[in-house]
């Protein structure tokens, strides 16, 4: 089959133009970056595994009412999703102080927050991705109070929920990333929904009982296989075999290509999205 048109190469996924209009291709690529692209890798099996965890993950939340881009899997390595305008804000919440939180405030690794914290930060690569607050976004224009709003009530769902569903298999949500994008219906009616990717690229899973972690930070800090950590996510969440998806190193590509069309079954299923009306913009 002929490749549709590339939309935008990133760092760890690319964008191709989708069979239907409002639709995009998402291909979920072998690269591992961290701080920024300044360490770059590629790795066998990190794609086929974030395609097949974040399909998993956007469908649950589906589930739960939480508007998401997810529309179908295509193969082991790409997925169909809603086009949409990404808000130029990631979303940041955490359980667990981790990251840039501890060397931005001194916290130790580990601590226990009071509640979850939600954070903002202006995607912008050029400028390092900066901690921004609610004023900021709106004097920017990068996204208004309805918008925000509406963002952050859906990642405390998205926090309770997978919270939950991890520690059911012995994993904690330390924390997460997530990106939201805009879609106009044909009367003009604007909706927010979850966009982007669910996977261990961009949240933080530390085993429960032995606090090793199993996600991007064993690339980041060399802490160990990374594609042994997202197996190991994969199969507690019993979306691969216990046997992995690995042979020798590389992806043992007739087993991954098995496993593409497993979520579809939900995700045809699904009739009804739900989306929550906000009021029309004024343009
Ligand atoms: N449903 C969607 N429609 C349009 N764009 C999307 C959608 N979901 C994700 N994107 C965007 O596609 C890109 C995905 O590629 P990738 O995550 O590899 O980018 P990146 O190199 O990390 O760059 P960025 O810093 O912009 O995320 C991101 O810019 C993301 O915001
Ligand atoms: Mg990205």
């Amino acid at each position: 089959m002929a490749r549709s048109k590339m939309l935008y190469d990133g760092k760890a996924k690319t964008l191709f133009e989708g069979p239907e209009p409002g639709t995009v291709i998402q291909y979920f690529k072998d690269d591992a970056t961290a701080f920024n692209g300044e360490k770059h890798d590629v790795i066998s099996g990190k794609g086929v595994l974030n395609n097949r965890i974040s399909a998993h993950l956007m469908t649950k939340l589906e589930g739960i009412g939480v508007p998401t881009h997810f529309i179908r899997s295509i193969n082991m390595r790409e997925q169909l999703v809603r086009k949409v305008e990404i808000i130029p804000i990631e979303l940041v919440m955490r359980n667990v102080a981790a990251g840039s939180l501890c060397k931005r405030l001194g916290v130790k690794e580990g601590t226990v927050l009071s509640r979850p914290l939600v954070e903002y930060y202006y995607k912008d690569d050029a400028l390092g991705d900066p901690l921004v607050g609610h004023d900021h976004i709106y004097v920017m224009n990068w996204a208004d109070p309805y918008e925000l709003e509406e963002m952050t009530a859906m990642a405390w769902r998205v926090n309770d929920y997978l919270s939950g569903l991890f520690a059911g298999i012995g994993l904690r949500l330390v924390d997460f990333k997530l990106e939201f994008g805009r879609i106009w219906d044909e009367e003009g009616n604007l909706y927010i929904i979850l966009a982007d990717e669910m996977s261990p690229d961009n949240c933080r899973l530390w085993d429960a009982k032995t606090g090793e972690k199993m996600d991007k930070d064993r690339f980041r800090f060399g802490l160990g296989d990374l594609v042994e950590g997202y197996q190991y996510i994969a199969k507690k969440l019993g979306l691969i075999p216990e046997s992995g998806i690995m042979h020798d190193g590389s992806i043992d590509e007739k087993l991954a290509e098995t496993l593409g069309n497993i979520e579809n079954d939900v995700a045809t299923d699904r009739k009804l999205r739900s989306i929550s009306k906000l009021k029309p913009r004024k343009v």
